[in-house]
């Protein structure tokens, strides 16, 4: 199995200079590819502060994260940038589509700063919102969309760049229990179908059940992985 992420002695202090919060203590993690992950924790536990570095989002205090290895803690800002729209797929608990945008157009988005042809980008949005189920909703913006569907489009857009992997922060949060079942059938069959990796943060036991591997943190510290790791 190929690694998707190494990520060694992982810190982050926000305000360090004037009211220190030690959000993550020294996490050692190994990923996959082919994953289909759930990081799990009470609010506050660094849930959102971990998947941000890990995606480079935010970088950590002390600590590297290897992406297909590269140190994606050691890049330029610019360099970051291009590494995560070619390698990372990115999923919000608020959707965060771009409402003047049709369903369609979002997808295309990121296939449109990669500088894709416009047939090959109309075509591949067109096949992924047929993926999540949304063939019928292509032309339609986001505020004609349920949350569950609006959650369907954001995946299929990170699908676009063709990520190594995509990180999902509480994707179900916003949604009720019939949609966010939904998503998680449509998340399960992409990593079945297509060995998609998918790590994802959740409170939900429902989600967290679905999950081949639960990684608890507690206090910015791993507490408990369902699967072995490998502390170098
Ligand atoms: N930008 C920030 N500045 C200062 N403290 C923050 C910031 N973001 C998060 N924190 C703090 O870091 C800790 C972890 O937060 P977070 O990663 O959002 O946890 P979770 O996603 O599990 O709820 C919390 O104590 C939170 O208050
Ligand atoms: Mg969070």
């Amino acid at each position: 199995m190929e690694t998707i992420i190494d990520a060694h002695n992982i810190t982050k202090i926000y305000n360090p200079d004037t009211v220190p919060v030690y959000a993550i203590n020294g996490v050692h993690l190994h990923l996959e590819e082919g994953e289909f992950t759930a990081l799990v924790g009470p609010s506050g536990s660094g849930k959102t502060t971990l998947l941000n570095i890990l995606g480079g989002l935010d970088r950590p205090t002390t600590g590297n994260v290897l992406i297909g290895g590269v140190d994606i803690t050691q890049l330029s800002e610019n360099e970051l940038i291009n590494f995560r729209l070619r390698n990372i797929g990115f999923v919000f608990q608020s959707f965060n589509l771009i409402p003047v945008l049709t369903a369609k157009e979002n997808v295309e988005f990121i296939m449109l700063l990669e500088k894709r042809k416009r047939s090959e980008r109309a075509e591949r949005a067109g096949a992924l919102l047929k993926q999540v189920g949304l063939d019928d909703k292509m032309d339609v913006r986001p505020s004609q969309l349920s949350g569950g569907q609006q959650q369907r489009v954001a995946v299929a857009r990170a699908l676009a760049s063709k990520p190594r992997f995509i990180l999902a922060d509480e994707p179900t949060a916003n949604l009720d229990s019939k949609a966010a079942s939904n998503l998680l059938d449509i998340m399960a069959k992409l990593n079945k179908e297509e060995n998609m990796t998918f790590i994802f943060s959740t409170h939900d036991q429902r989600v967290i059940e679905r999950a081949r591997r639960v990684i608890t943190l507690v206090d910015g510290k791993i507490d408990s992985d369902t699967a072995a790791v490998k502390v170098e």
